[in-house]
This record gives C-alpha cells, structure tokens and sequence, in this order.
C-alpha cells in the first residue's frame, strides 16, 4: 500500500510534502524504502541498492536532466503545462505591464520589489558602473572585423575577472553585490562595443542621463549627433523584452553558471559560462536560427512545404518548442502584443512577420505539433522585433543575454547561499574497453 503523502511544516513554518516508495529488486528480493520529500527522491539514496558487497550501487541516469532537480530555487516558477511563469511568485504579465527591467532585476536578485529608496540607490549603482576600463576597448580592437559578437561577449565578460581580482574572494558577500552590480552594468556596454567593432564605427561611452535601455540604444546606435534620444515607445518595448529575457530558472544557461559557480571561482566567471551555455541554437541562438528559418521559407505559398520537411525529420520548426513548457510560452504572447507598436514607431512592415504568423497558424493547426506539445516559446518572435530596431542578426543572442545577465547573478547568489552547495561532479556510465595493452607504434 504506498504512503499516504503526509505534509509537514518545518521549522520555518514551511509545508513539505513528504512520503516515500518502497522498491524491491528484483535481482536479489531485497526491498528498500526510498524518502519521497518535495516530489523528489535523492539519488544518493540508490546506492545503498547492491547486488553484493562489492557492487557501486545505483545511479540515476538522466541524459539532458530532462527529470533531475540539481538545486532548490525560490527565484522564478514555470507551470509548463499551464503556461505559467512567475519571477519571485508574481507573474511575468504583470511584470511586463508594470515595472522596469532593473526594478525586475533587483526582484530577482533581492527577493522583493523595491521601495522606492532602495530603488532610487540601485538605478544610481547600476548607472555609475557603465563604463568598462579603458584596455577592454584594446581587447576588442583585436578581434577580426567581423568577429561575432557573442563571442566578443563571451570572451570580454571573462576578461572582466581579470580587472577586479577582488571578486575572487567568494566569502565577502560585499564582492557578490558590487561584481553583480558591475555585471548589469557593464552588459550593455561590452554588447554595444562588440556592435560598434563589427561596423567598425567608434565606441559610443554610456550616457548617464538616459534609461538603461534608452542608453542601451544610445550606445548601439548614436552617430554624429549631439545627444541620442531614443524613441520612447521603442525604448519601452526593448525593456519590456529584457523583463522577459530576465530569468527561467534551470535553463541550459541558468545550469551552466551554477556548474562553472560551484568550483567557487569569481562570478564573472560563472556568468561567462552562462554566455558559452546561451550562445547555441537550440537555446539563446534559437532566436537568430528563427530569422533564418523564415528567410529560408521566404513567402507564404512555402509554409506547407516546409512544414512537411519538419514532419519528415529534415527541419526543425526554430521558435517552437521547449523542455518545460508544454504549451504557449507566456512571453511569446506578451511579445506579439508589443510588436505592431513597435513597428508603427519604427515605420516598418516586416514581411517575415506575416510568414511567422502563417506559420504559427497553421503548425498550431497541425497535430504532429500540437501532439508533441510544440509551441512558439520566447525566441520565435523576439528576432522579428531586433529586426525592426535594426539590430543585425548575428547580434540577436547578445540581446538575450544582456537581461539574462539579472537571473544568472540571481541564481549564482543563491547557489553561493545554498547550504547543500558542492562542486557538480556527475558519473558516467562507463562503455569503453577494459584492460588493453599498450601496444608500440611499430606494431600498430
Ligand atoms: C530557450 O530552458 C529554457 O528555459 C530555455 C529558454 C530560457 O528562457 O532560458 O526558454 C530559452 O532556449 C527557448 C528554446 C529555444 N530553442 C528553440 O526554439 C529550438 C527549437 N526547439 C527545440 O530544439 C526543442 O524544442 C528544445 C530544445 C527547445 C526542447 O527540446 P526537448 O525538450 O529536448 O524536446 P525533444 O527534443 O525531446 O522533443 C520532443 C519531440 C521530439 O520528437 P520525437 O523525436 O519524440 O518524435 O518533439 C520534437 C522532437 O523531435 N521537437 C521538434 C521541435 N522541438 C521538439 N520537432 C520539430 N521542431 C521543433 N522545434
């Protein structure tokens, strides 16, 4: 007869569900009772499971960790099948209606909104430390012309750590706060200045006056002009994007800056790991793969064609799909609801958007998509709207993690605060050869 879950409240007035599972096996009649605590299981507790005394016992095998918990988080919630995602237990849509990407930033981060003091001396940290030093610009006067910019960003958010060797001191939580105000700082220049390289136009330093995604647009795009002045409802719409981009808890990215973290080096260390893990086409690059897609399919008359090569195996529908939501990405609906205002400001039509949205019509009509629970996730609009603010493509995934940067250092604090932390160190399920002689060249 199972267990009746049974929930307990622990000392913090916390409720766990708890319970357990008693498993025999098979091979040798033992039983063996398992712990069941928050709808989990603890791998280490299979190892007691042998055959005899000299067996490892157990392990869980769990390519991809499709359904493998590696940390307990309070950061942000995702209900996949419902199409759910919280930051911090409030809701993205009403993050998206009404607050700010760094109010968002300081939520993660702190774990409560702001009061308008505590805000007033962030926005204040965050603009003071938009400057990077002066040798950065040397670093990246040595990349090729068309260097691209996610690896510029890659590599100059590494070289970070070499100019504040203070943040190597992992037990001074003041360091933690001041590389993390450093890092949401210093984004957005390190993006632009690899922007600026690739065009090869001189780099435009931050302007202190403007917002952080007015002076984001600034340091993209101003020219010979005085002062830039962003348009504001384009202005809005780049912060709503980087709200959306903030945080969603054990992504690829999210794993690889807690992995890198857990040897304990400085954190923009673990961030330029998060960068490495964002940069591929099944992740953070989904959103460049997506342009390509729809300047592949070219018009609408194509969109069946290809989608028959998706069925068949030979394309892959970029944009759609993802490991936890198992139905609409509530950040792709937020995004569709900026993107015709955000084409009327910038007076463009974008014929890819009709071909995106054809296509997102008829997939969603189509049962091999829907039977797989495929649905447009947070990157298949997003490079339609980077389009229409003239942002190159190959620049795309560096706007995914310049806000991304927010739910890292989140992630990293918390993963630093976190008694059970211990450096990532999975097995393996070992399938090579055994025993084998060293045999000498000449005899090869
Ligand atoms: C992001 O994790 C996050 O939170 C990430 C992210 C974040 O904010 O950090 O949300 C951002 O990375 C969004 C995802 C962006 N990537 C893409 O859009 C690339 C296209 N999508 C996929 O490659 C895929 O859907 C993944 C990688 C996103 C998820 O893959 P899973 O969970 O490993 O699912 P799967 O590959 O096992 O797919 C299940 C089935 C398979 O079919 P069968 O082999 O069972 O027949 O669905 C198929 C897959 O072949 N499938 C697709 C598909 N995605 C999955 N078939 C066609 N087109 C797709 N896009």
């Amino acid at each position: 007869m199972a267990d009746k879950t049974q929930v307990t409240e622990d000392g913090k007035g916390q409720t766990t569900e708890v319970g357990s599972l008693t498993v025999t096996d098979n091979r040798t009649g033992s039983s063996y009772d398992i712990k069941i605590k928050e709808g989990t299981v603890r791998a280490m507790d299979f190892r007691q499971i042998k055959v005899d005394e000299d067996d490892f016992g157990l392990m869980t095998y769990d390519p991809g960790f499709s359904n493998t918990a590696h940390c307990r988080s309070a950061i942000s919630y995702i209900d996949g099948e419902q199409g759910v995602l919280e930051y911090r237990g409030i809701s993205i849509e009403q993050l998206a209606e009404h607050s700010s990407y760094l109010e968002v930033a300081f939520l993660l981060i702190y774990g409560h909104l702001p009061t308008q003091a505590e805000l007033d001396s962030w926005l204040y940290q965050i603009t003071h430390h938009t400057f990077v030093h002066e040798n950065i610009k040397e670093f990246m006067n040595g990349f090729r012309h068309d260097a691209n910019p996610m690896g510029m960003l890659l590599a100059s958010v590494g070289a970070l750590s070499t100019f504040y060797p203070e943040a190597m001191d992992i037990d001074d939580e003041y360091q933690w706060h001041v590389a993390t105000i450093r890092l949401i700082a210093k984004m957005p220049t390190l993006a632009a200045f690899a922007y600026r390289h690739s065009l090869g136009l001189p780099y435009v330093y931050p302007d202190n006056e403007l917002s952080y995604a007015g002076n984001f647009l600034s340091m993209l795009f101003k020219m010979a002009e005085h002062k830039y002045e962003p348009d504001p409802r384009i202005e809005r719409a780049l912060d709503v994007l980087f709200i959306l981009h903030a945080e969603h808890e054990q992504n690829c990215s999210t794993a690889a800056v807690r992995t890198v973290g857990s040897a304990l080096p400085d954190p923009f260390t673990a961030v330029a790991g998060g960068i490495a893990g964002l940069y591929g086409p099944l992740h953070g690059g989904a959103n460049i793969a997506v342009v390509k897609m729809l300047q592949r399919i070219g018009s609408t008359e194509n969109i069946l064609d290809f989608l028959e090569g998706v069925k068949n195996g030979n394309e892959r529908l970029m944009g759609f799909g993802h490991r936890v939501y198992k139905n609409y990405d509530p950040r792709a609906k937020i995004i569709q609801k900026h993107i015709d205002e955000l084409l009327e400001a910038t007076g463009k039509q974008n014929p890819l958007l009709d071909i995106g949205r054809e296509l997102e019509k008829r997939a969603l009509d189509d049962e091999y998509f829907t039977d797989r629970r495929l649905y447009p996730n947070v990157d298949f609009y997003s490079g339609v709207i980077y389009e229409a603010l003239d942002i190159p493509t190959d620049m795309f995934t560096v706007m995914f993690a310049v806000p991304r940067t927010s739910g890292w250092m989140a992630q990293w604090m918390e993963w630093m605060n976190d008694p059970e932390l211990k450096i990532a160190r999975p097995r393996q399920v070992y399938t090579g050869a055994r025993d084998v002689d060293y045999v000498p060249v000449e005899k090869r």
